[in-house]
């Protein structure tokens, strides 16, 4: 049985402000982790160019994590435009209509995979009440991931973006149809200082409950030695794929 290897379960997410600052972690981390996620910040500052540093100097594959929400036609056209450079992952909202997602899935042309942003993991209950969602489902954000993952799924997304503790009633409903992409992951409580993640999770237990992917930035990137850090969640991840030796390789 192939299996994958635990460092292509880490994503690691460039939050930085510049190429500048990008590089010298991209080239400390190339080979210790299975992707490099680009942000907003940094692509809004440098553009494609920086997907093109990332591609020569990690050695990894790359998500570019767009978040795009707007009228079917544009999320269309930018998913298009996002395609034609050679990225493996693309985000798009699920929050809007399934229009916008079937668009950006048109978008994609097969050509990259479309995430669906389900809740973000910094958003807690009360924020979602205070944005006008009704109670039952303000109250277990669950029961609106689950909602957005069919709305998904149904417009032919590749995986969705979840927290840990919606990894379990998610893969039973959709088992391998979506891939689970969770950020909010937390190696040790506590390790960044005024957190905004509020679902958060340890590696170990969300690859454990199957995650695919796990997106890590802060405890990396703000490590004394961000490629001990990366090597040290990479281990976490091993002991527990060890321990589940019912997880297969798949092309994720
Ligand atoms: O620093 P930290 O580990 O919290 O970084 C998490 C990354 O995952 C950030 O780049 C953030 O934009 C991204 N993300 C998230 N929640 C989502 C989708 C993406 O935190 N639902």
């Amino acid at each position: 049985m192939i299996r994958r290897a635990a460092k292509d379960y880490l994503v690691f997410a460039l939050d930085v402000p510049s190429a500048a600052a990008a590089e010298p972690l991209v080239e400390r981390l190339a080979g210790a982790v299975g992707m490099f996620k680009i942000g907003l910040e940094l692509f809004v500052r440098e553009g494609p160019a920086v997907a093109d540093l990332v591609r020569r100097r990690g050695g990894a594959r790359i998500f570019l994590d767009l978040k795009l929400h707007d009228i079917p036609a544009t999320v269309r056209r930018a998913m298009a435009a996002a395609a034609a450079l050679e990225v493996d992952f693309v985000t798009v909202h699920c929050g809007e209509s399934p229009a916008m997602l079937e668009a950006a899935v048109e978008g994609a042309g097969g050509r990259v995979k479309v995430l669906g942003v389900t809740v973000l993991t910094s958003v807690a209950p009360a924020e979602l009440k205070a944005a006008g969602l009704r109670p039952e489902l303000a109250e277990d954000p669950g029961h609106l991931v689950l909602r957005r993952a069919a709305m998904a799924a149904d417009a032919g997304c590749a995986g969705v973006v979840c927290a840990g503790h919606e990894l379990e009633m998610l893969k039973q409903r959709f088992d391998d149809r979506l891939l689970a992409v969770v950020p909010g992951i937390r190696p040790a409580a506590g390790e960044v200082a005024g957190d905004d993640q509020r679902r958060v999770m340890t590696p170990a237990a969300a690859v454990a409950a199957g995650a695919d992917h796990l997106v890590v930035g802060r405890p990396i990137r703000d490590a004394a030695d961000p490629l001990q850090a990366a090597e040290a969640i990479v281990e976490q991840i091993s002991v527990a794929l060890s321990g589940d030796s019912n997880r297969t390789a798949k092309p994720r």
